[in-house]
């Protein structure tokens, strides 16, 4: 007996997928199908899959073409798979030739012609339509977000606003966008969501006033500074009916996820302290050391270490204080050790411009702990440890690129399903994120060393 097997997605399962198992299936005599899991197609890229594993399943089982439908997890499971069940032969589509070359040494390879003007890609666009982003602002941050908004499927960034002509020509140029703006009204007739991504003290007008027109808003962090604001937003997007999301890239990444499951499985007991670091030493006139500008290290980092704290231990903190190593002249603190004492645990998030550290993570429990290395904010391998270390475990993941994908993709998705907001990072936790920044700049609890 000659058995093929061919691996896909299949979703939103078209002609282009009957044809390729018809034909696989024609090949042989058995045909094996391999459907991939979301997180085998995240931590690949290819995100914003709009059918669940099951439903993929399925698809391929209703389309009576398969004799067997198994499960790809994995990078490297094929090679296997193809071992254990005596594969003669693995068949794919053409717009992966020469990828599976490798796997000639276990069995024939052959690439199927690909049927042309069908896609899952298409589908989604066709059934979501293609959502229209803008940009507001034309920095470092914002020329990643493009690069990176081009792995997301079913968006597509069209213009930019700023207030200098230009760098708003140079940014649209470099990019091809459709267009700029200089005013934010003609702007937000033209798009129909927005990633803000301009210096922090712009953030809630830019975000108030898109909502008010009933665009979805995807604003980088910190969202805003005052707690009361990110409440005001996110009564506007509920009353308008759109998305409010607060872009700190962690939150949406396959590892991190992970991380925080696991750590609230109960596996390293009641979680007791969190320790999270995260430093980058910069220099100069720059935006992040200008008081005027909102600079310092709290208010440019500690989104990352207070997100880790406050999906493990909610959102009311009891008891704080702020040991704070500042830059008189300049009026911005280089290094601020944030403590944070909850009813049953307590964190610590060190964050510095101006001082170098580890950045690691340490969740602690009552069994066992989870340690993270530097960079954990990307959260691709973490470890988690016991007494006895025989019992370890190690974990890796995958974090592509700048991690801004993760986010854009969430953002997309939540729109699409009409949901509006999810529990990669709530309101309640980007509310405690704003209010302990808002504290530590009001200066109450703050010890200068
Ligand atoms: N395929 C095909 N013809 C198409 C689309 C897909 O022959 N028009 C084949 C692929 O080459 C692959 C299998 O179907 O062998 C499963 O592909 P999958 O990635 O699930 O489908 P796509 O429509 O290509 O999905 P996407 O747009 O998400 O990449």
């Amino acid at each position: 007996m000659k058995k093929v097997i061919t691996y896909g997605t299949f979703d939103l399962f078209h002609e282009g997928h009957r044809r390729l198992l018809q034909r696989a299936k024609k090949l042989g005599d058995y045909l094996v199908v391999g459907v991939t899991t979301d997180n085998y197609d995240e931590s690949r890229g290819k995100l914003n899959v709009q059918q669940s594993l099951m439903e993929r399943i399925k698809n391929v089982k209703d389309s009576g073409l398969a004799d067997q439908i198994i499960i790809e997890e994995y990078e490297g499971q094929k090679i296997n798979d193809i071992q254990k069940y005596n594969i003669d032969i693995f068949a794919i589509g053409s717009d992966w030739i020469g990828k599976f070359d490798y796997i000639k040494e276990y069995c024939e390879v052959i690439y199927l012609e690909r049927t042309k003007g069908i896609s899952s890609t298409q589908l989604r666009a066709v059934n979501n339509g293609m959502l229209k982003l803008g940009i507001v602002g034309y920095g470092r941050i914002a020329n990643r977000f493009i690069r990176e908004s081009k792995y997301v499927s079913g968006v597509n960034v069209e213009g930019v606003y700023g207030p200098n002509l230009n760098s708003l020509k140079k940014f649209v140029n470099k990019h091809e966008l459709a267009f700029y703006e200089t005013n934010y009204d003609i702007f937000l007739e033209q798009i129909d969501a927005v990633y803000i991504a301009s210096p922090h003290l712009t953030h809630y007008e830019y975000s108030n006033k898109a909502l008010e027109k009933g665009k979805h808003v995807l604003c980088e962090k910190p969202m805003v500074l005052k707690m009361d604001q990110v409440e005001k937003l996110y009564s506007k997007a509920k009353n308008k009916g759109v998305v409010l999301l607060e872009a700190i890239k962690t939150a949406y990444s396959p590892g991190f996820i992970r991380l925080i499951s696991l750590a609230k499985s109960g596996l390293i007991g009641d979680i007791k302290n969190i320790d999270a670091t995260f430093t980058k030493l910069v220099k100069g006139d720059i935006r992040e050391l200008d008081a005027l500008a909102a600079g310092g290290s709290v208010t440019e980092l500690a989104s990352y270490p207070l997100l880790v704290i406050v999906k493990l231990l909610g959102s009311q903190f009891e008891d704080y204080n702020f040991y704070s190593y500042y830059d008189d002249e300049k009026n911005v603190d280089l290094f601020t050790k944030i403590n944070l004492k909850y009813k049953d645990a307590i964190a610590t998030a060190k964050v510095g411009l101006g001082v170098k550290s580890e950045g690691d993570l340490i969740i602690s429990g009552t069994k066992g702990y989870i340690y993270v290395p530097s960079p954990w904010w990307k959260t691709e391998y973490f470890e988690v440890r016991f007494e006895d270390f025989s019992n370890n475990k190690k974990q890796y993941h995958k974090f592509e690129g700048d991690g801004l994908r993760y986010e854009l993709a969430e953002f997309v998705s939540i729109i699409n399903s009409k949901n509006l907001q999810t529990y990669k990072l709530t309101s309640t936790e980007s509310c405690m994120i704003a209010k302990v920044i808002e504290n530590f700049r009001s200066g109450i609890n703050v010890i200068k060393i």
